[in-house]
């Protein structure tokens, strides 16, 4: 039987930081072997926000070795440009005249965009929903990993599905309704910033963030400023969210006995004192951190300096895509009727 299909997008802007290391990425190495996995880098997307593009080459080559780099295997997962599949805009033309613009200004993403860029309301910003939705329903893909912000998108990628299959389906259904997917029920492990203030961010609070093209000076630099306090006062306390989230990040990267030791050190007191050092607990932690980081940042940016690797990586990409996405196309075209010889 054949693997189920799974597809996800990822903008170019911005650099990966350990939250989405943790929270999408870890994920994305699993699913690969599980799944017929399709990712692709929404650079399209990009540009409904950044019009300038001159990072955007640097970006989409990022995006693409620091994902290869973490252990998304190129000859596993169809990997590749959105741009390089002509096949989503005709499908993002059809898609638009099923979309109304009533439902695609109370989007969420929108609303929020329009806020943050009111001199750049543009049409690409208003149907971003509806390229979202032709870039899954292009390859028919019938799983969508996606974090709480993109559930919206997700639902409205059902929606304008259903209606394409029910005017132009004759009782088919020509293009799936994608659901959403998350192992273990959707946990997803939630990483703050350093300084306790909301998540870690691709593009904001730098200095806050743990990127993975971080040196192994600035990692200790960030870990040790993080935000801690004098200590628990009394022996087994509950946790401020800032220090649970440094027990969080050493979860992930420190040996379960390090672990360990500083939750034992953090539930003890002697004498009234509190016996954690959060000095110490950095320290390791940071080292832990580096030890984790640096291995991915130095085959990040090998790949970087290799145009050459990164290129057959994205052609191989472009064809697999191609050859998915016309199959789909010529469906869509018979379907809805755009067919004349
Ligand atoms: N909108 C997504 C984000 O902001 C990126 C994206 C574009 C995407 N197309 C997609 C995600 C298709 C999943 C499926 O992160």
């Amino acid at each position: 039987m054949s693997k189920e299909r799974v597809l996800t997008g990822i903008r170019p802007t911005g650099y990966l930081h350990i939250g989405n290391y943790f929270g999408a990425t870890r994920n994305f190495l699993r699913m690969q072997d599980d799944f017929d996995c399709f990712v692709f880098v929404a650079d399209w997307h990009s540009l409904t926000t950044h019009p300038d593009t001159s990072e955007l080459q640097n970006g989409v080559r990022r995006v693409l070795a620091e994902n290869i780099a973490c252990g998304l295997d190129p000859e596993k997962v169809t990997l590749y440009i959105q741009s390089d599949v002509p096949e989503i805009a005709e499908l993002y033309l059809y898609l638009n005249m099923l979309a109304y613009k009533g439902e695609l200004e109370k989007t969420t993403t929108f609303k929020e965009k329009v806020r943050q860029h009111p001199d750049n309301v543009n049409a690409g910003l208003l149907t971003y929903p509806v390229l979202q939705a032709a870039d899954i329903v292009i390859h028919r893909a019938g799983k969508v990993p996606v974090g709480k912000d993109q559930e919206q998108h997700l639902e409205m990628a059902r929606n304008f599905a259903q209606r394409f299959n029910f005017r132009y389906g004759n009782g088919d259904i020509i293009l799936p309704e994608p659901q959403a997917f998350s192992y273990d029920g959707g946990d997803l492990v939630k990483i703050l910033s350093l300084n306790g203030e909301g998540k870690m961010s691709k593009s904001e609070n730098e200095m806050n963030t743990l990127y993975l093209a971080d040196d192994d000076e600035m990692i200790r630099k960030k870990i040790m400023k993080s935000k801690t306090d004098q200590g628990p006062e009394t022996e087994n306390s509950i946790k401020p969210d800032y220090i649970e989230n440094l027990f969080t990040l050493m979860k992930l990267v420190s040996t379960a006995d390090t672990v360990a030791y500083f939750e034992e050190k953090y539930n003890q007191s002697s004498a009234g004192n509190c016996v954690i050092r959060y000095g110490d607990m950095k320290k390791q932690l940071a080292e832990d951190m580096i030890a984790f980081i640096a291995p991915i940042r130095q085959k990040a940016n090998e790949m970087l300096q290799n145009k050459e690797y990164l290129a057959t990586v994205m052609k191989a990409g472009r064809d697999k895509a191609r050859a998915s996405a016309s199959e789909t196309l010529r469906v869509v075209r018979r379907a809805i009727g755009v067919t004349y010889y």
